[in-house]
């Protein structure tokens, strides 16, 4: 099939780029590469890969694009609540009208595959697990933003949203900001973390099952279409204390403590069930302790160190 994904150079993208293509798919990224990230340099050897310098809101482009594929992975965001705070107009057309402007453009018969976030979730009940039935109540303008969008899709019909968990896992556009991310980057050169709000718990993946996910959701797309998914570890809704255990079981000296420092804009604390995209046959390949081990080798290579001598 031919694929077009616009934020294809991100951290998400650029994984799925890569497995769409193993895997014998075209793809068209149309991404403004506002990180400057250089992360499809390896795939640009592959004929079956076109590379679009540009805005994901950009009418004639989207039109032009959209005109050649059979699937759409609307990806290209300001993602995350931090950045979709500062630059919140921004946000909003980048996340909403973006999305609007690809339903207004594609004929019907185009599929559409969507990522929203289950920080949508917001707060969840003490034990019990949010399905893709349990209203979503998001907080904070990122959340909000996504869960807007997704409506959109899905009564537009013809697509599927898939409720991610928090990835993580090592990418070529790398993602530091998180948390899995961050706090084992944390472990292995610091040493240490101060938590807050340590007993909130989420659900996690690994980038390469989300990668793995969107391509599920391809090829089984009939039977699956016009619902949401929620996309996570099923034996992985942790809360950040019992995280950073599982981090400090390859870190041994990783010493944290929990302090009243902060506090997460999208007051995520929910425990998730991804029984509704398991019984379509989907199996995640990658658990947490791999993603774990592959981060604390992966962090031997990159380092925050442009300002230091070493
Ligand atoms: N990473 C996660 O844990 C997670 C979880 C849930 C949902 N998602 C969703 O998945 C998508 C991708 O997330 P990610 O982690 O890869 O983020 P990312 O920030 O790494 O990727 C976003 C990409 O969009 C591009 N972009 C931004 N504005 C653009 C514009 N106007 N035109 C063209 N390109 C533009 C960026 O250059 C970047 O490559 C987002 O929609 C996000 O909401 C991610």
């Amino acid at each position: 099939m031919k694929v077009l994904i616009t934020g294809g150079a991100g951290y998400l993208g650029s994984v799925m780029t890569g497995e769409l293509l193993k895997s014998g798919h075209e793809v068209i990224v149309l991404d403004n590469f506002m990180y400057n990230q250089n992360s499809l340099m390896a795939e640009c050897i592959n004929e079956k890969l076109t590379i679009i310098r540009g805005d994901a809101r950009d009418e004639k482009l989207l039109k032009s694009n959209i005109e050649k594929v059979d699937a759409i992975f609307p990806l290209a965001c300001l993602t995350g609540a931090p950045l979709c705070n500062k630059f919140s107009q921004e946000a909003k057309s980048v996340i909403v009208d973006a999305v609007e402007l690809i339903l207004k453009l594609r004929n019907k018969n185009q599929m559409i595959i969507y990522p929203t976030t289950n920080s949508g979730y917001g707060l969840g009940e003490k034990g019990k697990f949010c399905t893709e039935e349990t209203p979503l109540r998001p907080i904070s303008l990122y959340g909000k933003l996504k869960v807007e969008a997704e409506e959109s899709l899905l009564q537009s019909g013809n697509a599927i949203t898939l409720r991610l968990a928090t990835a993580f896992g090592i990418s070529p556009r790398m993602r530091l900001d998180l948390l899995v991310n961050d706090f084992t980057y944390r472990a292995v050169n610091d040493r240490f973390l101060v938590l807050f709000e340590a007993g909130f718990k989420r659900n996690y993946i690994h980038v390469r099952d989300v990668a793995q996910a969107f391509m599920h959701s391809l090829s089984n797309f009939n039977s699956m279409k016009n619902q949401a998914y929620n996309v996570g570890l099923s034996d992985a809704n942790l809360s950040k204390w019992e995280l950073c255990e599982e981090i400090k079981k390859l870190v041994p000296d990783f010493y944290f403590e929990e302090a009243k420092i902060g506090e997460d804009p999208d007051k995520r604390d929910y425990i998730v069930s991804n029984e509704k995209l398991e019984k379509t046959g989907f199996k995640q390949k990658f658990p947490l302790q791999m993603g774990l081990k592959e981060l604390v080798k992966g962090y031997q290579i990159i380092k925050r160190n442009q300002y230091a001598n070493i």
